[in-house]
């Protein structure tokens, strides 16, 4: 057994779980009318409701004396002092320093790196700039109006999400693009309306090995040069964000254009960091900036608050009480808001390379559950495909329903009926239905007793589903700033719990190597015979059916 399943607190914990596991939420509600000013906290506008949860005080106690064993406040102090907590990758783990406000100096080796961090910012705002007033001008002198971000995974999936939150505080005559995928459809349809005279690329790849990326970067470049014709022109259209500068060089991009990023910056915790350039360009460096301030005052709640005040740590303590005590697999994540359509790939991302890991820092194998299987849609599109399986299904899927409380374009009857869902549906899932009220719900309607006995299991919900409620004003940077701050540090909190490295993703090795290997085995005609039979035979068929030409 592990040191944490035989630590006192998990013991506790254990013991406590059979005795709540039958408690029904509907009751704790009936019988303690504070149960909702107790179970929720509130930083600024931010309000998190997590009442709606399997949870007693005494459940909350012991998970945070689990979170005190487990060193939470100590670790947290360590990742905010630079030590190199990412211990596979040997680096510190530093994405705060990218939106520190308050001019600290963050220290990893015994240098500062907030100075760097300031150059970037300032490099990001004269490029911004340049690009959102027309100064920067393509190689025809015609200023620009269509950007694409080539980068996958963190150096896609963060700029695309914020740059779509906040669309409202966007610049109309400049079009973003995202390209991600190494499906030729995905350039190409991209490509298909946009004029070379007045598009500029950003090659957005930490590593710059990434070969879907390159891939793609290499075909954006041949696709400028058939109609610019000339290498000289590359420098007006074609900039990059990466930590590997010589690599960037080589594929033909000016220093000047080069925005660095460090090695303390992880891929899916780097949107704060000039792989969030497509948004400064989107939003101004103004509304960036104030990005980077919710983030900062996220991440001094997370370091100054008691733990259970303290709201990225009450969040991952509820995942753990539900992954490791309740057995969950999975958790939805549920926005109510159409711009935050591309949040729950993103949190995707960010939580299950981040923890979706087996072996813990001592290098043994767990035996405990680590991270969930995340999974995510906006709220009102679920409510029409798979909550379905959320109220009746046989699986507990906890859940957090986030939403702003009022929408800027104010068309009346829309943001109402929205916020009634939200408020429903989190309901729904905690109170359920009783047999008695769906059998009184069925006469009520006049049916007949044969009809009723049929219906009446099918009208029942079992209810008891956890769902955190996150409300704020308005979708803005400063509340998205905060928001994504609070699942970073969520998802940090777990990964100390379950003594996992969260900043490292060897997981995604094995695939890219074997892809290579395989990649040089299609470049010609000859039957493949170095892999399992099912490997062999479906490559071989592909050989044998691929049009000639490719
Ligand atoms: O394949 C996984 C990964 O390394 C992610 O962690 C990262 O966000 C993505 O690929 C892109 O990496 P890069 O920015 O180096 O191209």
């Amino acid at each position: 057994m592990s040191k944490l399943t035989q630590s006192t607190a998990w013991q506790a914990l254990e013991s406590h779980f059979e005795e709540i596991r039958d408690l029904h939420m509907r009751d704790q509600f009936a019988e303690d009318p504070e149960r909702f000013s107790r179970f929720s906290l509130q930083l600024d506008d931010l309000l998190f409701d997590f009442s709606k949860n399997r949870i007693t005080d005494k459940t909350v106690k012991l998970l945070c004396q689990l979170a005190e064993d487990c060193q939470v406040p100590a670790w947290i102090e360590k990742m905010f002092a630079g030590d190199s907590i990412n211990h596979t990758e040997q680096r510190a783990v530093l994405h705060i320093a990218l939106r520190n406000r308050n001019n600290q100096a963050i220290k990893t080796d015994g240098q500062d790196v907030m100075p760097d961090v300031r150059a970037m910012l300032d490099k990001m705002r004269q490029f911004s700039e340049q690009i959102r007033s027309r100064q920067w001008r393509g190689y025809t002198e015609q200023p620009i109006t269509d950007i694409v971000n080539i980068g996958v995974g963190g150096s896609d999936l963060g700029p695309l999400m914020a740059t779509e939150a906040l669309r409202p505080y966007a610049i109309h005559d400049l079009n973003m693009h995202f390209v991600s995928n190494v499906d030729e459809n995905h350039i190409s349809d991209t490509l298909e309306t946009l004029k070379p005279e007045t598009t500029l690329f950003i090659l957005a790849s930490k590593s710059f090995t990434t070969s879907d990326t390159l891939v793609n970067a290499h075909t954006a470049r041949k696709w400028f040069l058939k109609t610019a014709a000339d290498n000289a022109a590359i420098g007006k259209h074609f900039v990059a964000v990466s930590n590997n500068t010589g690599a960037a060089i080589d594929f033909g991009i000016q220093p000047d254009n080069i925005f660095k990023m460090w090695d303390w910056v992880g891929g899916r915790y780097s949107m704060w960091s000039a792989v969030g350039l497509p948004i400064a360009i989107s939003i101004g460096m103004d509304h960036f900036e104030q990005l980077l301030q919710g983030a900062h005052e996220m991440d001094e709640h997370f370091r100054t608050a008691p733990l259970e005040k303290n709201m990225p740590v009450i969040l991952a303590l509820l995942g753990i009480w539900y992954s490791n005590f309740f057995k969950s697999q999975a958790y939805a994540l549920l926005p109510y808001d159409q711009h935050l359509r591309y949040l729950p790939d993103y949190l995707r991302q960010a939580d299950m390379e981040s923890n979706g890991k087996r072996i813990d820092r001592d290098g043994n194998v767990v035996d405990y559950d680590t991270g969930p299987i995340v999974f995510g849609q906006l709220g009102i599109t679920g409510q029409h495909a798979f909550y379905q399986l959320m109220h009746q299904g046989t699986k507990l899927i906890p859940a957090d329903i986030i939403a702003p409380i009022s929408n800027m374009q104010c068309i009346r009857g829309h943001h109402r009926l929205l916020m009634a869902n939200v408020f429903a549906q989190a309901e729904a899932f905690m109170r359920g239905k009783t047999e008695d009220e769906a059998r009184a719900e069925l006469k009520a309607e006049g049916l007949n007793k044969e009809l009723i006995e049929i219906l009446l299991p099918n009208k029942i919900f079992p209810g008891n589903k956890p769902t955190n409620t996150l409300l704020f004003k308005t979708l803005n940077p400063l509340s998205l700033g905060r928001l994504i701050s609070l699942y970073e540090h969520k998802i940090f909190v777990q990964g100390i719990i379950w003594n996992i490295n969260s900043y490292d993703q060897w997981g995604v090795e094995l695939g890219k190597q074997l892809a290579s290997n395989v990649l040089a085995e299609l470049e010609d005609h000859n039957e493949v015979t170095s892999h399992d039979s099912s490997t062999n035979g479906l490559i071989n068929y592909y050989k044998r059916s691929r049009p000639h030409n490719d």
